[in-house]
């Protein structure tokens, strides 16, 4: 398997270093088209929603990462018909649990909806790169899962992480999810726009809450989903008399925040194997002074790339976009923040909201002066590449109008489903595709190798540390 992986990993390269000389640096326009499914969501009575067997068995189970450094789990579920218990039965043999953790329940009501009861518990103390197996559930309908926790975090740590948002709940939702159920990746980076369940009514919005948490479960109860929040998550309803953003999701989700000195849920930072991801919220606010902007240039701070090399930003609103659809939205967070994403080396920044896929260039705008104007994003060699990734497959169905011309920030763009990957290998290289669904099948269509931007930039620490380096691709194109 190893020697095939390898194969791949090199054809990968390949790939790349023929893109450059085919195309240069002009963008690419995917001309791919294929017959979408109906974007309409799947039917209730789907199996993919089924509920589990047994009087109010735990239901809509997933996990998150519950500290700074990867070593707790924060474990949410849902039981239907009555409390139950909050308690995790935990341990490294299967049916064998030596320890246990106790969690808290609540419920709620939107509109004229009324949740089960939500289930959170924090697992903690747990041993580095371990596989675990995890009950939760009154014995006569527990349910079993299971889990690994990351290698601890080091500048040579590969990891694998997938990439998905705007996923909703429609067959191309159910494509995307088992797509990234077939890769080897470890976690999920989710960038925003869980469920769409607000595009319904009433009662309807908390039971496609229910639904979409059941569809994702053979995932989310597996591995950790990092989430950061998108407009489809706001809810601000006032004619239902909902009054108070993000009600569901917080009731539903949880985000480890107060590890990372935020304030609030909604950004965040987690440190896991050989990255550090930052997640912000576009719908909270940023500007100068601002509780996120604080927390922000003091989280950059904390970053040590000697310890986690790769830094990515999570944000639902793309800073860069050459899609019509919310062309521009990201321009002020972009007018806030890119000066530190360009001085502290940020490597990716990864977006959903536009429903199509697009990577740029590394460019940057920091030197636009609103007194002399004159404002073009130019090649930028200490700037982040930004992806915009929110094909996941929702029901409002594909963004499939591009600006023309293809600006020239834009490295690649096509309006089609799909999820991405990032393998990264050690301190310098990672691999990252982006998976087109084409009719059932998943097709690596957009591949480049990303230099690390820390330390593939800085001739002095490779220098230093070459001997980490041998066997890698060194030839490869910086991107
Ligand atoms: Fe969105």
């Amino acid at each position: 398997m190893r020697m095939w992986a390898s194969f791949f990993s090199l054809l990968n390269v390949a790939l790349v270093l023929m893109n450059v000389i085919e195309h240069g640096s002009a963008g690419i326009t995917s001309t791919f088209i294929r017959a979408e499914w109906a974007a309409a969501d799947i039917p209730l009575d789907n199996k993919v929603f089924e509920t589990p067997n047994g009087y109010n068995a735990p239901q809509q189970v997933h996990i998150t990462q519950g500290d700074y450094e990867g070593k707790a789990l924060i474990i949410s579920w849902v039981t239907p018909d009555a409390p139950g218990s909050s308690k995790v039965q935990f341990g490294t043999s299967e049916k064998q649990y030596q320890f246990s953790a106790e969690g808290s329940y609540s419920n709620y009501s939107f509109s004229s909806y009324k949740s089960g009861y939500i289930h959170h518990c924090l697992v903690d103390g747990l041993q580095y790169d371990t596989k675990y197996y995890y009950k939760i559930g009154d014995d006569d309908s527990g349910r079993e899962f299971r889990f690994h926790t990351p290698p601890e975090s080091g500048p040579d740590v590969p990891y694998t992480f997938g990439i998905i948002g705007d996923l909703g709940q429609t067959y191309n939702s159910l494509s995307t999810l088992q797509h990234y159920m077939e890769s080897e990746g470890q976690a999920v980076l989710f960038v925003g726009d869980l469920s769409y369940a607000d595009r319904y009514d009433n009662e309807d919005i908390g039971a496609r809450w229910d639904s979409w948490g059941r569809f994702v479960e053979p995932s989310t109860a597996y591995q950790p989903w990092l989430w950061s929040i998108g407009n489809h998550e706001i809810e601000y309803f006032p004619k239902l008399g909902e009054l108070v953003p993000f009600k569901s999701f917080l009731q539903r989700y949880r985000t480890p925040f107060e590890a990372s000195q935020s304030s609030n849920p909604l950004w965040y930072a987690v440190r896991r194997a050989s990255a550090h991801i930052i997640v912000l919220s576009s719908y909270s606010p940023y500007v100068k002074y601002t509780p996120q902007y604080i927390w922000l240039k003091e989280e950059l701070e904390r970053v040590d790339r000697e310890k986690t090399p790769w830094l990515i930003v999570l944000v639902h609103v793309p800073i860069y976009n050459s899609n019509e659809a919310h062309f521009m939205e990201g321009e002020c967070m972009r007018s806030v923040f890119e000066n530190w994403f360009v001085s502290h080396k940020v490597d990716m920044i990864f977006a959903g909201h536009v429903h199509a896929y697009e990577r740029s260039y590394r460019i940057s705008n920091i030197h636009y002066n609103v007194s002399t104007g004159g404002c073009h994003p130019i090649p930028d060699k200490s700037a982040p590449v930004y992806i915009t990734v929110g094909d996941g497959g929702n029901q409002e169905g594909l963004a499939a109008r591009f600006r023309d011309p293809q600006p020239d920030y834009s490295a690649f763009r096509e309006s089609s489903y799909g999820h991405s990957t990032l393998q990264i290998k050690n301190r310098t290289h990672a691999f990252y595709n982006w998976n087109r669904n084409d009719d059932g099948k998943k097709v690596p269509t957009d591949s480049v190798v990303f230099l690390n931007q820390y330390w593939a930039s800085n001739l002095q620490r490779r220098k230093l540390k070459r001997n980490i380096c041998r066997g890698s691709l060194s030839s490869v194109a910086a991107f």
